[in-house]
């Protein structure tokens, strides 16, 4: 990684990369955005990105591409059955995983379908670090049950641990010393919902002796791997002096099963999984041509899967993965400063805003996390996702389960904004701190039995998005 110091002492980070496409962006009026985020059903899910100036919802399938990696899709070799763009692919994963076989998969959470379909049977216990949205749905329409083992610091939101993702393996052991069946257990790389956390090696290491003690099956997700892999090389010793590539066999040689979303690891749009063992392989395998395609394009475009093979292969370069966690910690440190209350360290993915204090004036029920997503689009046109109770779904008794934290993610789509964008945020935000007591609570209007927090529409408990526009128009005169 190329480290570059400023004369004036100023600690930026420096972008080793020039922009050579762009994209026109709008920043419609405050006015505007009101009615905007109101007609979405104060759910930036289904805000228009034409209305939106900073999308930040989300770094899947947005990342930058690079000019190799757009030069690949070029080479396609576009065949139903037997592309050599899949022997690409293919070949590319096993050099970076260690691990003989792979079946493509449409994008992240087709894995997971094929993974819970194939493995989690009723009754049974999946032990994780922390869940992901998508994961625990698959796991529980499959009649298993998500147990989430994050080390008791995980959750605090303001730490300096290096690594807050990691499980704690004495629940662990004592959790597979029980008589439920446990199908898998699932380390996340980068835990998306407790604030892109990542998750050490000596950690990984500590699952593995369980999983040996107990003979059971270890899977990484890897979709954000990379920002972990930056963090390892950075923050834990044993791999100061390893390549990326070394980090990456340390961690894929402790797991039997590696699966990603290549709308985030590889930077394009797609996923697949690396297993180790054949009769595994053999077993998942059945499942793709019923859900995804044929075995060799698993429902991916064959030019996405020649940039996912260039984007893996860019993986392995500092300059590359350390500029999202070196972005998103400027802005951590920045909105810390100004007194915003962030969850700390920064980890990787985005900047995660605490929105149980930042309003802590707004019960959990009324969706804090959602609330101030809607508050941040008024205030700046920016767009970022509620990570808190919307996002959880109801029990089968209809009760909701409050979440552990309430958090607004701004993620950070690696290489796509410039430093005068992010400073911009920064800006909104802490206005919009100064003027929190504004902000109330959200109630749902329509709110759908699963994953409600993608198209579910809620509407304001008051007034307050009113007055907030208002206030900004007060303070900030004719200026957009
Ligand atoms: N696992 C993790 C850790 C993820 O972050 C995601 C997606 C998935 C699995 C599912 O992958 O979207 O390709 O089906 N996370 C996106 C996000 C949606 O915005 O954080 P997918």
């Amino acid at each position: 990684m190329t480290s570059v110091k400023f004369h004036s002492g100023e600690d930026l980070p420096l972008e080793m990369h020039k922009v050579r496409i762009v994209q026109k962006l709008t920043l419609l009026p405050v006015e505007d955005r009101l009615k905007a985020v109101q007609a979405a059903g104060n759910n930036t899910f289904l805000l228009r990105n034409a209305d939106v100036f900073m999308d930040m919802l989300t770094d899947s399938g947005v990342n930058a591409m690079s000019d190799r990696q757009q030069a690949a899709m070029l080479t396609a070799d576009d065949a139903y059955a037997g592309s050599a763009t899949y022997e690409r692919l293919a070949e590319r994963v096993r050099g970076l995983f260690g691990m003989d076989y792979f079946l493509p998969t449409h994008q992240g959470r087709a894995a997971e379908n094929i993974l819970s379909e194939s493995l989690v049977t009723p009754g049974s216990i999946v032990p994780m670090n922390y869940h992901f949205t998508t994961t625990k749905a698959h796991i529980t329409r499959n009649g298993g049950e998500v147990v989430e083992l994050i080390r008791e610091e995980g959750l605090e939101t303001t730490s300096a641990l290096p690594f807050k993702g990691d499980m704690d393996t004495d629940a662990l052991r004592s959790l597979a010393a029980g008589d439920r069946p446990i199908p898998f257990v699932r380390i996340e790389a980068g835990t998306n919902l407790i604030g892109g956390q990542p998750v050490s090696l000596a950690n990984v290491r500590a699952v593995r002796e369980v999983c040996d003690e107990f003979g059971l099956l270890l899977v990484l997700d890897a979709s954000l791997l990379a920002d972990n892999l930056y963090f390892l090389k950075v923050r834990e010793d044993e791999c100061a002096d390893l390549s990326v590539g070394e980090i990456v066999r340390r961690v894929s040689d402790l797991c039997d099963v590696i699966y990603f979303s290549a709308r985030k690891l590889g930077c394009a749009r797609g996923g697949g999984i690396a297993i180790r063992d054949q009769a595994l392989h053999d077993r998942l395998r059945s499942l793709v041509p019923l859900f995804e395609g044929f075995l060799t394009y698993g429902g991916m475009s064959v030019r996405e899967m020649e940039a996912i093979a260039v984007g893996l292969d860019e993986t392995l370069d500092m300059d590359m993965i350390s500029q999202g966690p070196q972005f998103i910690a400027f802005m951590v440190n920045e909105l810390t400063a100004r007194g915003v209350p962030m969850i700390t360290p920064p980890g990787g993915l985005g900047a995660h805003v605490n929105a149980m204090e930042f309003l802590d004036h707004v019960p959990q029920q009324a969706y804090p996390a959602g609330a101030l997503a809607a508050a941040v689009y008024i205030a700046g046109g920016i767009r970022g996702m509620e990570r808190g109770t919307m996002s959880e779904q109801r029990k089968p008794d209809g009760t909701e389960p409050l979440s552990d934290m309430e958090l607004l993610r701004l993620a950070m789509p690696r290489r796509v904004f410039t430093l005068s964008q992010v400073k911009y945020a920064v800006d909104r935000v802490a206005w919009l701190y100064e003027n929190r007591h504004l902000v109330g609570g959200l109630e749902f209007i329509e709110e759908p039995p699963v994953l409600r927090f993608f198209y579910g529409r809620l509407g304001a408990t008051s007034d307050w998005q009113e007055k907030l526009a208002a206030k900004f128009r007060a303070d900030f005169g004719d200026s957009l």
